[in-house]
């Protein structure tokens, strides 16, 4: 048969891989509402400027990846490449201004125009929080700490967290000139990308995947060293608050991440089991301009990929949760047994039972065959002569055995089995 598949880098979800998507989605709302995270949905899609502002015309994403298109008043939309920017937008309409700390958290899908690889979709999901309005290392080490949290909570225990630090804005050009004046020296061995990457944003030279690049990145001198002190204070703190919660981490100079509104802290976390893909969360401290607003706003949080965490999960081993079984199944022969079956299977539905039934006129033999396809533990056989006398005839389906019970006995006999269960 044809099959019509949805448009590349996307996909459909069905029901066993859904449950293992709502096991992420409800872990992370447990953990991070014990950090004091309460959760924001913002719409999926923001006018264009919301990240062009937030995260920067030079990144990426905004020039190469984003999904723009026209309302109908002729204005720019663009669906969410991620969700940090349409935070800080929401949050601009709070107290957040006034230095009021808001914590957030958020799931949903996120749409990059990327080429689709294994890991990598054009539609694809994050979970992510973002600590909001005011500006510590603690903070910093909180946040981070929680996404360890949260990794162990669904079972990754072996990933591996890469921080850095960006500094602050006014240490960047200093640095900047000492990354160019040096990368200047070697450009002509580098990959084109490198080329045009020293003119519009020599540090992405950093993280440049190119065998002949990263030989002369390795030698590149070590710029957070011209950082001014408070910034490297700051930084020390960070790593110093992580030691003290027993965070592990490695320091890598090379981590600046893609997104332009970075300062102080950045981290990802990568895991072996992805692939090319290996980075499964990351995020950092940020300053972002929220409409209207001269002054940034401060803030730190992360994301991480929902699709890149089940894929660890996967190569963990870790199996999602079997389908719950299914306690009860209404055969009927006949129209008046099966519109008595469907005024029971809403009673114990009611009541929290999980109930399939037959409401077509089907044969004993294929109902049956449903039954046993349903996995049901239990049987309820009725036609017109059982309809008659008031009773129903319960089958268990594990070993055969039945019993017949009144009508009136029915639902609290099924309801105390399925409750047991
Ligand atoms: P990001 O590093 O661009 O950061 O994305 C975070 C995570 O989303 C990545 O580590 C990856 O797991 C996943 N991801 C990104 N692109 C794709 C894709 N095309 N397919 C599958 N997964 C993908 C951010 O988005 C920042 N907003 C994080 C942040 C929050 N920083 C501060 N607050």
């Amino acid at each position: 048969m044809a099959t019509y598949t949805p448009p590349p880098g996307t996909a459909d979800i069905f029901a066993d891989e859904a449950r293992r998507w709502r096991n992420l989605e409800n872990t992370a709302a447990a953990v991070f509402s014990r950090y004091g995270y309460g959760e924001l949905r913002t719409p999926i899609f923001e006018y264009t400027e919301v990240f062009q502002k937030g995260l920067g015309n030079e990144t990426e994403v905004v020039q190469k990846e984003m999904y723009t298109f026209e309302d109908r008043g002729g204005r720019s939309l663009t669906l969410r490449p991620e969700g940090t920017a349409g935070v800080m937008r929401a949050l601009s309409g709070t107290d957040v201004m006034n230095g009021v700390e808001h914590r957030v958290y958020y799931y949903g899908p996120m749409f990059r125009g990327e080429r689709p690889a294994a890991g990598r979709r054009r539609q694809f999901h994050q979970v992510g929080v973002e600590n909001v309005g005011r500006v510590a290392p603690l903070i910093d080490a909180e946040c981070i700490a929680m996404l360890i949290d949260y990794l162990n909570a669904i079972g990754i225990t072996d990933a591996h967290l890469a921080i850095n630090t960006r500094g602050v804005m006014e240490d960047r050009a200093p640095a900047g000139k000492l990354l160019t004046d040096y990368f200047s020296r070697h450009i002509d061995h580098m990959c084109d990308d490198c080329k045009a990457r020293l003119e519009r944003n020599v540090w992405r030279i950093l993280d440049c995947k190119q065998e002949a690049c990263r030989r002369i990145v390795a030698d590149a001198p070590d710029y957070v060293a011209s950082f001014s002190d408070s910034s490297r204070a700051y930084f020390a703190e960070v790593c110093a608050a992580l030691d003290a919660l027993g965070v592990e981490y490695t320091v890598d100079p090379l981590l600046v991440r893609g997104l332009d509104y970075y300062v102080h802290t950045v981290f990802e976390v990568t895991h072996g089991g992805l692939g090319a893909q290996t980075a499964i969360a990351g995020g950092g401290r940020y300053e972002l301009f929220l409409p209207g607003q001269k002054k940034p706003v401060p803030g730190v949080g992360f994301a991480a990929g929902m699709e890149r965490l089940l894929m660890v999960q996967d190569a963990l081993g870790i199996a999602g949760a079997p389908a719950p079984v299914l306690p009860v199944y209404l055969v009927g022969l006949g129209s008046a047994a099966r519109l008595a079956n469907l005024k029971l299977a809403g009673e114990l539905r009611r009541a929290g039972v999980r109930v399939e039934l037959e409401l077509e006129e089907r044969s004993f033999k294929a109902q049956l065959r449903n039954v046993n396809k349903s996995g049901a533990l239990l049987a309820v056989i009725r036609g017109d002569s059982e309809l008659e006398r008031g009773v129903a005839v319960v089958k268990t389906m594990a070993n055969g055995e039945q019993v017949e019970l009144k009508d009136s006995e029915l639902a609290g006999y099924l309801t105390d089995f399925a409750r047991k269960l």
